[in-house]
């Protein structure tokens, strides 16, 4: 699969809709999940939200929600971020999930959009702080590109990364992406697949769905979590991961020219798992092909999710196939 049907199954058009969305502490047939015309504008600005998998055991038994925990601990403090109040608990967001899978009876990968949106129509033209939220949990299949060969080309943009002084990065909100979607069509426009951006410091930040790292002499180098990156579950996997092979790794301030310098280059994210990079602004990465560093970095990285390191169980909620 190329990289760009591999993203675009995330939002496959042609994907069926799932019978069931789980809303606000009940699951709701797909069709009925709607809301007042009046309150889109609001819930989108004033929105937060997941990217979680479900990858299909190798036995084909069971799913295995990948670092669930971690996801719901960063919903939970993107809606703190954003003064917003989620009426749940993890426990009863965990629950929601595993009850969502069940009832859709997925046999096979699925991604999972828990979200909160601020609830009702609001009329003030601010969303007041400590609204409180309608949260949902949506879910559609997926097909894992891991180890497909892909690869994508990248381009720095002259859009910024949101920083502290704009926006809290940290934050996985909506109104967030509109800074990783400009900079998105104007790699496009320019014929690449995807952005890195530079912060406010004009050091390397992360993708527009992703962080980023690259690899010279055999030392991997990411940019620290004060650089304007959204604290990535899928960063801190690959950095546990390259720590136990004995890989030497570096959490750092990185500057634009180190990408051009490097030896392979890769996205970290959830819905991109280990995305090589061939091409740095227009400057091919090694060979052109993923290096050998970020493929055993995605074979790893694909044995984990499939529950097949055992070392790793306890990242993995297990939801049984009926
Ligand atoms: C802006 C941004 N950065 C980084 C990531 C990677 O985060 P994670 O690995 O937790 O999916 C994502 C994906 O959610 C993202 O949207």
């Amino acid at each position: 699969m190329t990289t760009a049907a591999a993203l675009e199954a995330l939002a496959s058009p042609d994907a069926a809709d799932p019978a069931w969305i789980w809303r606000s502490g009940e699951l709701v047939p797909w069709d009925r999940a709607t809301v007042h015309v009046n309150a889109v504008g609001h819930a989108s600005v004033a929105a937060v939200f997941e990217g979680v998998k479900a990858y299909l055991a190798a036995d084909g038994e069971r799913l295995l929600v990948f670092r669930l925990e971690e996801h719901l601990r960063r919903l939970l403090d993107s809606a703190r971020l954003c003064r917003l109040t989620l009426p749940y608990t993890t426990d009863q967001l965990r629950a929601a999930v595993v009850e969502l899978l069940t009832a859709n009876d997925y046999r096979q990968d699925a991604y999972l959009r828990p979200w909160a949106f601020p609830g009702g129509v609001i009329r003030e033209q601010m969303v007041p702080a400590g609204t409180v939220c309608e949260v949902l949990v949506d879910s559609w299949p997926f097909s894992s590109a891991l180890e497909t060969g892909r690869g994508c080309r990248a381009a720095v943009s002259s859009w910024l990364r949101v920083g502290e002084a704009s926006m809290p990065p940290r934050a996985k909100a909506f109104s967030n992406y509109h800074n990783g979607r400009l900079a998105m069509m104007e790699a496009r426009e320019n014929g690449h697949d995807w952005p890195v951006m530079l912060n406010e410091r004009h050091k390397v930040s992360e993708g527009a769905g992703a962080c980023i790292a690259l690899v010279r002499d055999g030392v991997v180098t990411t940019p620290s979590l004060s650089s304007g990156v959204l604290p990535g579950v899928t960063r801190d996997t690959a950095l546990t991961l390259l720590r136990d092979l004995d890989l030497p790794v570096e959490e750092r301030e990185v500057d634009r020219s180190e990408l051009h310098l490097a030896d392979e280059i890769f996205f970290m994210g959830t819905a991109w798992e280990i995305l090589p990079v061939t091409t740095i602004d227009g400057l091919t990465v090694g060979d052109g092909t993923p290096g050998p560093l970020t493929r055993r970095l995605s074979q790893a990285y694909g044995r984990v999710v499939r529950g097949l390191d055992e070392r790793y169980a306890h990242w993995l909620t297990e939801v049984k196939l009926p």
